[in-house]
């Protein structure tokens, strides 16, 4: 089927994975020097055949499921919690950390009938405790997690750890890992037929990225 148009829109996370993406991206031949420093958040390739857009995380699946963007890059964390429907066709060797369950290292009597749960994932934390027959309060927030216990607000967190810092620096520690998680390419239905060919190359250039980088 011949391709309608060849350009292509990769959502881009902001914060966290940002910085490695762009670094996979610019390794597969899609430097983005002037995204550097600046606030801009949508930018061209020079090439003129894709434009990059920076978004929440948790907005890149919302993105590329409406075909907004056609590829995105999402850590599977936000994924497991995210109900898109979307085309997972690579794993990125990026942003690698757990989700866990953590909690002060000596839990105190909370005084409530349901262990309260603080987290950004109420989906993932419903699920993991519905699996374990557990009642749980679950605590919505949009960040800060770590903070929860100590003020009193939940008995424990599910939350990302990545290099350990922050619980560590709030007295915190892992008491369960839910899942591994690293960083994924999504693509969406449609464009994965429609523009067939040129997301078959963004694929290969980045597997090829990750070799480079793994030897
Ligand atoms: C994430 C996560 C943890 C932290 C883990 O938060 O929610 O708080 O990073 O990283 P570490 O193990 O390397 O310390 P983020 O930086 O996204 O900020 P937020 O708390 O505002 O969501």
């Amino acid at each position: 089927m011949a391709e309608l148009t060849t350009e292509l829109t990769i959502a881009i996370p902001k914060g966290r994975l940002e910085r490695e993406t762009l670094e996979l991206f610019a390794a597969a031949g899609l430097r983005l020097d002037e995204h550097r420093d600046s606030r801009r958040l949508a930018c061209r390739h020079e090439s003129g055949e894709t434009r990059f857009i920076f978004v929440k995380p948790s907005d890149v699946p919302v993105y590329v499921e409406h075909g907004i963007a056609d590829c995105g890059v999402v850590g599977r964390d936000v994924l497991f919690e995210s109900e898109a429907d979307l085309l997972q066709p690579l794993s990125l060797d990026i942003g690698s950390c757990r989700i866990a369950v953590t909690a002060p290292a000596n839990m105190p009597e909370n005084g409530h009938t349901m262990l309260r749960v603080a987290t950004k994932y109420p989906r993932i934390a419903s699920r993991y405790f519905g699996e374990r027959g557990q009642p749980v309060e679950i605590i919505e927030l949009s960040g800060s997690v770590e903070l929860a216990p100590a003020l009193g607000l939940a008995d424990c967190i599910v939350d990302l750890v990545e290099t350990g810092r922050t619980l560590r620096e709030n007295g915190l520690t892992v008491t369960e890992v839910i899942a591994q998680s690293a960083a994924q390419l999504v693509v969406n239905r449609a464009s994965y037929q429609l523009k067939a060919q040129v997301i078959a190359k963004l694929i290969s250039a980045l597997k090829g990225a990750l070799v480079s980088a793994s030897t």
